[in-house]
Formats: structure tokens, C-alpha cells, sequence
């Protein structure tokens, strides 16, 4: 067999990434995007490796959430600050909640370039290429706005990049710590939920004041301090992926440097297409998203693609039916994870099956059947005797009005008040952390339910 290259993805076809007219500038865009640094470290793509093969056994539960696409023009610190404490809150609500290890892994840094349902959007009569994403081409309805421009991948890159750094930043220089768990309540987050979480924060901090006049932990210790945090996003770019896609000189194995994981979208997912060859290449932890549309037969080809060693951590499987239609659709596929022997992580996208045009005009995506595709989630592997591994998540730290539903109840009518997504309707704060209150009560039920399964020893 030939050694799998990063420009193999070329020989297949192209499909959902845009047709560039200039191809001289792109060529001179990749190769400057190929002597830039890359954004990852391998060796942290390992470790997220290592904490998602926990995750794949129930030791660890993943929490992928983040913007549906990332925008140049709301680009800012807040921004970047608010969605990371947002994730910080739900990540402490299913800690302390649900006793367990919870991956943070941002849809950030890198979440820029779209699939769409339609080549072209008319609007008013007139028809131009549809959206792609900041990476490819811009949002306003003109001709020249909708140009793919190759230059963007460099924009993206710096954005990418700066986004990173302040991460890093947050992560470890001290924002993240523990004894800050009050000070993550967000000004906005109103209701139950807030009020469940500083009760919860009182006890968190009560618990570490305990332990460090005790002597048990001190308050310098380095877990409380700092947290890992990583960053995925959809691969669909192909020319910006291969232009960061390094051979990583500890392993010799090749890395896409432009993010720790990178995942498959569910209109990309085809065997013999250019971004399963290209994902199949790199060590990165892959997710692959799995729609309606999705064959058992389809699965069983992907598993053994994208993960022939069948490493754990290497393959995330998302799954994003819909509320209504997991049942019909998660069995069969579990069936098939089974029959292989593959480890996998099961993690449960609640957002891609329940987006509905609102009667105002909108895209939206109501909260209860988000809510409801996560409890159908849990109970197909509470019946199945599996784990469900994670719960990826649209969503912004912003106080949006994008869903409908939730504790502050945002209407139809509520809809255009706070409307800033580039492309699908996210989450807003308080949304977010009344998931986070959900998952935390279904992990408790899956755990009491397996527990009571367990034998009973005999006393001796
Ligand atoms: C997404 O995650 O933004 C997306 C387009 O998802 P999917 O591929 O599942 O439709
Ligand atoms: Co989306």
C-alpha cells in the first residue's frame, strides 16, 4: 500500500467547498499558510486522545459546544471569554453534579467554513452562490460579497490563532481556577438554573475551603488552578486543512495542525469522498457526524476507514437525528459499533435534527426538542447497556434570543431582538446551563440504574 500523503484528497471528488476563480492567489495563499506555525501541539492531540478513550469507557464525558460558525466581525475578547465561562459552568455542573471528569472542547479556533443545504440562495428573485462561511466568502447579499476569496483562509488563520492564545491564557493563567467558581455567574444568567448553580458554587467553595484548612489539597495545587481545554472544528476546507497538516517529528505520524480535533459533517461523510481520505490520515481525534441518512453498512465502512487500528479516542461518533427519531435510527448503528467491536465515543449533536423555520421567518430550533433528543439519547443506552460519551452543543456564552423555549422563554416573536448567528441558531447562557442541569441528572439516573444492576456479592 502507498503511504497516505495530505494531498490525496485531491484525486476524489469535491464536493461542499467553493470553486476559487483566482487560482493563482490560492496557490500563493497555501503556500504561505504552509510555512505559518501550525496551531497544535501533537502531543496535546494525544492527550485529548487519551481523555476521549475515557470517555469512550464511561470514565470521562465529553462536552463539545461552541458557535454554529465562527464570524470575522464578531470577533472580540468578551466574546471568546463568555462562551469559555459558559462551558466552565456546565463542565462544573456535570462535575459536581454527575462526579465526573468532563473533556472541555471548544467548536472554536478554527470553526469557520460551512456545508450548505443549497449551492445558490435566492432572495427577492435574485439568485447568488450561497454563504460558505468567513474562511470562503461573506454573509452580505451582493454578488462581490459571495465571491470566494482565498485570502480569508489567512484572516482565519490569525483569528484562529489569537483566539487560541487567549484560551491558553484563560486556561492557565488563572481565570479557570476552581476558587473562581462564583465569579463565572453571568450577569444574565437569570432563574432556577442560576440559582441551582451559585448554591452549587457555595458548596464547591465551601468543599475547597475544607480541604485546604485541612491540609488536604493546597489551594496552589495545579488541577484546581488550570484546566484543559481544546478545540474542533468541522474539516471542510480541504486546502486550509492540508496547508496546516504537518509530519509530527516525536511520532513520525502525520498531524492537522489547525486544531486538536477535527470532525466529518454529515453532508461529507461519503466513503470514497475527499474529506473522509483526508481525515483518514492524520492522528487527530476524528468525529464524524452521524444524520438520519446513515447506513449501518455506511458506518461499518467508515469505522474501519477512519480507525483501522480501532484506537480508543480516535473516533467520536455525533449522532444528530432529531428529537423524535433517535429511537428509530441510534439502535441500528449501535448494532453495528457492536457487531465490529469498535470503540467509539457516543456523543449526541441536539442541535443539526431540530432546526425549523420559525413562523417569524427565522431559523430556530426550539429548547424542548433539544432537550428531548438528549433524554432520547440517554435512554436508547440506558436500554442498550452502552455508554453515552458526550453532548455537543450550538452555543454562545452572548445573551442571544436564536432558540426558542428555555427558563427565560424566548418567543417567536423575541426571535429578531438578539439574532446575531452567521449561520445556525445557537444556545444562549442560561439555556446552556439548563442543559448542563439535564445531563448531569441523566448521567446520575444511568449510573444508579447500572449500579443497582450490578450483582450482589455475597457478605463475607
Ligand atoms: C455543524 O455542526 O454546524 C453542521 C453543519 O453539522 P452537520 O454536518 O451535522 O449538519
Ligand atoms: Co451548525
Amino acid at each position: 500500500m502507498t503511504q497516505w500523503q495530505k494531498t490525496d484528497w485531491r484525486k476524489k471528488s469535491r464536493i461542499q467547498m467553493p470553486e476559487y476563480t483566482d487560482q493563482d492567489t490560492l496557490k500563493a495563499v497555501e503556500s504561505k499558510l504552509a510555512k505559518y506555525p501550525p496551531l497544535v501541539f501533537a502531543g496535546e492531540a494525544r492527550n485529548l486522545k487519551a481523555e476521549l478513550a475515557k470517555a469512550s469507557r464511561g470514565e470521562a464525558f465529553l462536552l463539545q459546544g461552541g458557535d454554529c460558525a465562527e464570524s470575522f466581525d464578531q470577533f472580540t475578547a468578551d466574546g471568546i471569554r463568555d462562551t469559555f465561562k459558559v462551558m466552565l459552568q456546565m463542565a462544573m455542573v456535570l462535575t459536581f453534579g454527575a462526579k465526573v471528569p468532563v473533556v472541555k472542547l471548544g467548536r472554536m479556533a478554527g470553526q469557520f467554513a460551512k456545508p450548505r443545504s443549497a449551492p445558490t440562495e435566492v432572495q427577492n428573485g435574485v439568485e447568488l452562490p450561497s454563504y460558505r462561511g468567513d474562511i470562503i466568502n461573506e454573509l452580505d447579499f451582493t454578488p462581490k460579497a459571495r465571491v470566494p476569496d482565498p485570502y480569508k483562509m489567512l484572516r482565519a488563520y490569525t483569528q484562529a490563532a489569537a483566539t487560541l492564545n487567549l484560551l491558553r491564557a484563560f486556561s492557565s493563567g488563572g481565570y479557570a481556577d476552581m476558587h473562581q467558581v462564583h465569579s463565572w455567574t453571568l450577569g444574565f444568567t437569570e432563574g432556577d438554573k442560576a440559582s441551582q448553580y451559585r448554591e452549587m458554587a457555595i458548596r464547591i467553595s465551601d468543599a475547597l475551603d475544607f480541604m485546604n484548612a485541612s491540609g488536604l489539597a493546597s489551594a496552589d495545587n495545579h488541577e484546581m488552578r488550570t484546566v484543559d481545554f481544546y478545540v474542533s472544528h468541522e474539516a471542510l476546507l480541504l486546502e486550509y486543512e492540508e496547508a496546516l497538516t504537518r509530519v509530527d517529528s516525536t511520532s513520525g505520524a502525520w498531524l492537522a495542525g489547525s486544531g486538536h480535533m477535527i470532525w466529518i459533517g454529515d453532508r461529507t461523510r461519503q466513503p470514497d469522498g475527499a474529506h473522509v481520505e483526508f481525515c483518514s490520515g492524520v492522528q487527530n481525534p476524528i468525529g464524524l457526524k452521524c444524520g438520519p441518512s446513515m447506513t449501518g453498512e455506511d458506518l461499518q465502512v467508515l469505522l474501519h476507514k477512519l480507525n483501522p487500528e480501532n484506537e480508543a479516542g480516535r473516533l467520536t461518533l455525533i449522532a444528530r437525528f432529531g428529537a423524535g427519531k433517535v429511537t428509530n435510527h441510534l439502535p441500528s448503528l449501535i448494532k453495528t459499533v457492536q457487531e465490529e467491536g469498535a470503540n467509539v465515543v457516543w456523543c449526541c449533536d441536539a442541535m443539526h435534527g431540530n432546526t425549523i423555520k420559525s413562523a417569524s421567518g427565522f431559523k430556530t430550533r426550539p429548547f424542548d426538542n433539544v432537550l428531548l433528543e438528549v433524554q432520547e439519547f440517554f435512554a436508547v443506552h440506558k436500554t442498550e447497556g452502552t455508554v453515552p460519551g458526550g453532548v455537543h452543543f450550538e452555543m454562545t456564552g452572548q445573551d442571544v434570543t436564536e432558540c426558542t423555549g428555555g427558563i427565560g422563554a424566548v418567543s417567536d416573536g423575541d426571535l429578531s431582538k438578539r439574532y446575531h448567528t452567521a449561520c445556525d441558531p445557537r444556545l444562549n447562557a442560561s439555556q446552556s446551563l439548563e442543559l448542563a442541569f439535564l445531563v448531569a441528572d441523566e448521567l446520575v439516573s444511568l449510573r444508579n440504574q447500572r449500579n443497582n444492576a450490578e450483582p450482589i456479592r455475597a457478605a463475607v
